[in-house]
């Protein structure tokens, strides 16, 4: 039998320790449910010192070949994608295997006609439409690196993300709905291009048909395009470790990091974790609520289904419209068997009247999930009884953008689960925790920072352009070990359980947000001196973001409320209405080391109302500043 699925806990226990006594054996035994051009010569071989990592040496393939051609003909005409508009009374759309292959190649083909080729980057800034998961896998067919910006960054954190990988097209739509708005992406697009020297073409979808410009010799409609090229393009062949995506993560200190992610160790990974994880049936519907400009739509909306054959569900609009039962209505009209969403999402829509739950007819599902961050007990509670009905198991997932899939979850009906535990690692993965003075703790029942201690196939490469931030972000802090930036605290049967982030990204409604880049553009306003972001618990968001301001000297008589507005205001346009301030505090100063670092532990204690004890705060350069601001506290 196959060890590609994990049907037993014994099973799940024999995969793991050969996993760890021989990764070589186990993931070659993994690899092999792939179809590869050309056999690769070598399982990995990696550094972590140098943050140097490679998977499958000198094999070749293509995914898209094994996300499509590879079902064909057998899976030609089931349903890969089911598209679900934002406005239900518009019709949805079936695209099955056999047209999506056709819909790729088209696109590969206007790609190369417009002379992007292997290695080129593209960024692509979609709504969540089918053409958003065709681009990705277009881009993949020939090679190309696609890069996805969310389509809620403004026009500055785009134009970063573009240049910061010289991309050399992007493909956008006029305009994208989100639930009663409708957003003019194009013109948030010609707004960053002024930036982007690179880009040479736009391929612009049709979606809204708002009024739009073009810029002759730059901007093409796509569906125009479309029609000039042939249905067929054949899978470029790939290394194992030419780059696949660069997608952007938020870091604690300086720009985005483009974590890179490679061709065949991807694959190898996140085929095998959706199966498992999901425990995936062939007649399975699946739905994974997040948006594809995220870690989590690249590798459980598109790739891992599609490499398993699954249908996939791919949603354009929010919980809330047209109402409550929106997620409920999705279920009971697809027959959803498995349901992957955010606890902020769940947290959202627990508030809301059980009516709305009630409402639908929710007995296909089987497996509920869970991502992005730790869900809290009464949210997990929540989740199972009302959306699982006490029988479908949730699964914690635990990963992030650098890991490419999942790492630590309950294996569902084989993982005995805890609640608000991601429970044990999955094969190939191990987690270590380490505590203050960099040492290894080996018992259990123990709290310590989260680091995992051998490669897995789907590790990020590099963050592009900056091997060295790579190194010193993830291989310095506890040498030897991968450091995930997340505490932990392990029980008495070795389960973890993610407590948070230790450093300085907060995660606000499962969006990874780094503090350093909020405060750079609060600093941009004219009246501000300086300016220090912290979290504060929230209960939907999770965590909400709490800014302590201090302003020029001089300034004279101003309007706080209008101020708090225009900081807000920078914030949005800089990085988007997801980086917004729920409170904004002025005050004289902030609470300093002698050597200038802004002491952070202080103010989260006060944005989190807890004024109980700060430690010492007599090394401070300006303990007296910590009482005002105390008494100032929102
Ligand atoms: C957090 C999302 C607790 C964690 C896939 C991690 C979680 C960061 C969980 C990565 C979970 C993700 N429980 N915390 N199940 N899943 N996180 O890169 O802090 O957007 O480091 O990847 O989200 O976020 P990212």
């Amino acid at each position: 039998m196959s060890i590609f699925t994990i049907n037993s806990f014994d099973q799940y226990k024999e995969s793991y320790t050969c996993s760890v006594e021989n990764p070589t054996l186990f993931w070659d035994q993994i690899a092999q449910h792939y179809t590869w051009f050309k056999p690769y010569t070598e399982v990995s071989r990696f550094s972590m010192e140098d943050a140097d990592f490679s998977w499958f040496n000198g094999g070749e393939t293509n995914i898209t070949f094994n996300c499509l051609d590879r079902h064909l003909p057998e899976l030609s005409d089931k349903t890969a994608i089911v598209f679900e508009p934002n406005d239900p009374s518009e019709p949805h759309q079936e695209i099955t295997y056999g047209e999506l292959a056709k819909r790729v190649a088209e696109l590969a083909n206007v790609l190369l006609k417009k002379g992007v080729g292997k290695g080129d980057r593209v960024c692509i800034y979609l709504p969540m439409i089918p053409e958003l998961a065709i681009s990705l896998l277009a881009c993949a067919r020939i090679g190309a690196i696609h890069s996805v910006v969310f389509a809620g960054f403004s026009a500055g954190a785009l134009a970063s993300r573009i240049d910061d990988c010289s991309c050399k097209m992007v493909i956008t739509s006029d305009g994208g709905y989100r639930g009663n708005k409708t957003i003019d992406l194009k013109a948030i697009v010609d707004e960053a291009l002024v930036q982007c020297p690179t880009v040479e073409t736009v391929l612009v979808v049709e979606r809204t048909k708002e009024q739009i410009n073009m810029t002759e010799g730059r901007d093409f409609w796509l569906k125009n395009e479309l029609s000039t090229v042939l249905s067929e393009c054949p899978a470029e062949s790939m290394q194992s470790e030419d780059p696949l995506f660069i997608l952007y993560t938020s870091g604690s200190t300086g720009k985005p990091k483009g974590m890179m992610h490679s061709t065949g160790g991807y694959m190898v990974y996140v085929g095998y974790t959706f199966q498992n994880v999901f425990q995936y049936q062939p007649s399975d519907v699946f739905w994974c609520t997040a948006d594809i400009g995220w870690i989590t739509g690249h590798s459980y909306i598109l790739y891992g289904p599609l490499l398993n054959g699954a249908t996939t569900v791919l949603f354009e609009g929010i919980p809330s419209y047209p109402d409550f039962g929106r997620f409920w209505s999705v279920i009971e009209k697809y027959k959803v068997t498995q349901f992957y969403t955010a606890p902020t999402a769940i947290r959202s829509l627990a508030k809301e009247p059980l009516s709305w739950v009630e409402k639908h007819n929710l007995s296909s599902l089987k497996i509920i999930g869970s991502v992005g961050e730790p869900i809290n007990d009464e949210a997990w509670q929540w989740y199972f009884e009302n959306i699982g009905k006490s029988t479908c198991p949730i699964v914690d997932t635990w990963w992030q953008t650098e890991t490419g899939g999942i790492l630590i979850s309950p294996i569902p009906g084989i993982t005995k689960l805890k609640p608000t535990y991601a429970t044990l690692p999955l094969p190939g993965i191990q987690p270590i925790l380490m505590n203050a003075e960099k040492e290894l703790i080996d018992k259990n029942e123990t709290d310590g920072s989260l680091c995992i201690k051998f490669p897995w196939p789907s590790i990020a490469r590099t963050i592009w352009g900056d091997h060295q931030r790579y190194k010193d972000t993830y291989f310095t802090a506890f040498p030897g070990y991968y450091f995930t930036g997340d505490g932990a605290w392990r029980d008495e049967d070795g389960y973890y359980r993610i407590t948070g982030r230790v450093d300085d990204v907060i995660i606000v409604s499962g969006h990874n947000l780094g503090t350093a880049p909020i405060e750079d553009a609060i600093n941009e306003h004219q009246f501000v001196a300086e300016s220090a972001i912290v979290g504060f618990p929230h209960d939907i968001k999770g965590n909400a973001l709490y800014g302590f301001v201090t302003l020029k000297d001089g300034i004279g008589d101003f309007d706080e409320n209008q101020l708090k507005k225009e900081i807000n205001q920078y914030v949005s346009d800089q990085i988007g209405p997801i980086a917004k301030l729920d409170k904004i505090q002025f005050t004289s100063g902030l609470p300093k080391t002698r050597s200038g670092k802004i002491m952070r532990r202080i103010l989260r204690k006060i944005a989190e109302g807890d004024f109980s004890s700060f430690g010492d705060i007599s090394t401070l350069l300006n303990p007296e500043i910590v009482d005002e601001i105390k008494n100032q506290a929102l």
